[in-house]
């Protein structure tokens, strides 16, 4: 029986629904925008900028001015030598002065586990980047326990072995049809078409996305990670905002299309707006907009650049390595392993930030409540006392699944099933194709002092006889 109360709480509910499509979140984004403008030209605010300049050796700075926040040191490949003498001379390293404040760096294997399993010493609010980002969202990447653990809890489900089982195929299926579609006739950038187009579609099946819409998340993770303010990169502040206020509006509507189709008797898919949507944790979190924005914003940004960097990076490193190449010829049962070790040598982010809760006594250095500790995870996967030869590519490495690319401890990456998965799929369908991919020309990197990528990376491939 229909009841007054029952009328209203439905009226209730197609009002707040109402409401959160149209005004929504995008208004806010919008909003902190022109908050962000106006700071700007009333001079408040001094936008950060870098310009590119030659790196001298490591051996020629002072220990203590040496500042591997450069968002240059990957491009000029200086990032292993700085991160070698800090680990040996200055483990737990201070830098009283950077275009992103003062900062502790932590470089030994051993004290970055230590840092990423303490959780209550060690905070990962309110960002987990060096710099401040301009557009403020709320991940639980960048929040502590208790409110990080409802939230991871609540979308987990979607990279669950179960699901990831269902997805294997589909994933297959379109990473075949990009190889099938490669010039083997003459050079390509492997970076547009291959790393970004897999990684592009693996995102639109998690989030079950409009298909031939797939580049527009690839589009907003890259704008919304590429600030100068948060990691030294090159996003115009109007870009970044128009990719929030976009990823805003389109996820919103994604929402409600899909219980529409859903409540119109559609079976529930396995991606993950269906699981927040079935979940009793998330199933009104639409009403939150800037943490249903956020968190979606954060499988987006966290899936894109890490999985299409080790896409790269692996190709690349077999390059500099040849025998390893014939050694996984010769047997294809290592890819699984030489994934874990594609994903060490490359380190796609190459550090988390955290602040202390706390004063600390750490590595023999007294760090401050409210110091800024930065987990170089890159120079952890290049600390010899853990991995022998460890700047070497070696596939059938021992201990290759230790590596610290996807960090440890509560916040110990989401998505390594499924990178893993991905990165597999894609060696054992290249080695199925093709004799040889040979890099022709030099690379080209991402400037960042976040993301340790490639923007191109021409390459010629050799189909089997
Ligand atoms: C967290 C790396 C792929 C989703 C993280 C963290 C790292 C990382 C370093 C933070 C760990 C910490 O603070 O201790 C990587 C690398 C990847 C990868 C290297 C690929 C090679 C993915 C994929 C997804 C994903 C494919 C999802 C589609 C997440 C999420 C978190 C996370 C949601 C936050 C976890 C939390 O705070 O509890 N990832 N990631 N990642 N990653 Fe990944």
């Amino acid at each position: 029986m229909t009841t007054t109360s029952n009328v209203l709480d439905r009226a209730k509910t197609i009002v707040t629904d109402k409401v959160q499509a149209t005004i929504p979140v995008d208004r806010q984004v919008q909003a902190a925008h022109a908050v962000k403008k106006a700071k700007r030209r009333a001079g408040l605010e001094t936008p950060l900028a870098f310009t590119e300049a030659p790196i001298p050796n490591p051996a020629d700075v002072p220990l203590a001015e040496i500042d591997v926040s450069n968002p240059f040191m990957n491009r000029q490949g200086k990032w292993y030598p700085y991160f070698a003498r800090l680990r040996e001379e200055a483990p737990v390293h201070y830098l009283a002065d950077s275009p992103f404040g003062p900062f502790w760096s932590i470089t030994r294997y051993e004290d970055i586990q230590a840092v990423d399993s303490n959780p209550e010493v060690f905070s990962a609010e309110p960002y987990i980047v060096l710099g401040t980002p301009p557009m403020p969202a709320e991940m639980f990447i960048a929040m502590d326990p208790p409110k990080h653990d409802v939230q991871r809890k609540s979308v987990q489900s979607v990279v669950a072995p179960r699901n990831l089982k269902e997805m294997e195929g589909l994933i297959r299926e379109r990473v075949q049809e990009v190889l099938d579609g490669l010039p083997t006739d003459e050079p390509f950038d492997w970076v547009e078409r291959v790393s970004i187009e897999i990684t592009g579609r693996m995102l639109a099946t998690l989030l079950d996305y409009p298909y031939e819409r797939r580049r527009e998340l690839t589009r907003w993770s890259d704008a919304m990670g590429g600030s100068a303010e948060a990691t030294g990169g090159t996003t115009h502040l109007d870009d970044l905002f128009t990719a929030g206020v976009e990823l805003a509006r389109s996820f919103t509507a994604l929402w409600h299309d899909k219980a529409a189709r859903r409540a119109a008797g559609e079976p529930d898919g396995f991606d993950l707006i269906t699981l927040m949507q079935t979940s009793e944790d998330t199933k009104d979190l639409i009403k939150k907009p800037m943490e249903f924005i956020g968190n979606l914003a954060l499988l987006i940004i966290g899936g894109n650049d890490t999985t299409r960097n080790s896409m790269t990076g692996g190709v690349f490193a077999l390059n500099q390595y040849p025998d390893q190449f014939e050694k996984l010829k010769a047997d294809p049962s290592l890819i699984p392993n030489m994934v874990s070790e594609i994903i060490r040598w490359q380190t796609p982010l190459a550090y988390m930030r955290r602040v202390a809760k706390e004063d600390v006594h750490f590595g023999g250095q007294f760090i401050r409540k409210g110091d800024v500790v930065v987990m170089w995870y890159a120079s952890g996967n290049r600390d010899e006392s853990k991995f022998e030869n460890a700047d070497a590519l070696i596939i059938d490495r021992k201990n290759a699944r230790n590596h610290m690319s996807f960090g440890f401890g509560v916040h110990r990456c989401m998505g390594n099933r499924l990178a893993e998965m991905q990165l597999r799929i894609l060696w054992e369908e290249l080695l199925e194709r093709f004799d040889r991919i040979d890099v022709v020309g030099e690379p080209t990197y991402v400037q960042s002092n976040f993301v340790k990528g490639y923007e191109k990376m021409m390459v010629q491939l050799t189909p089997k006889a």
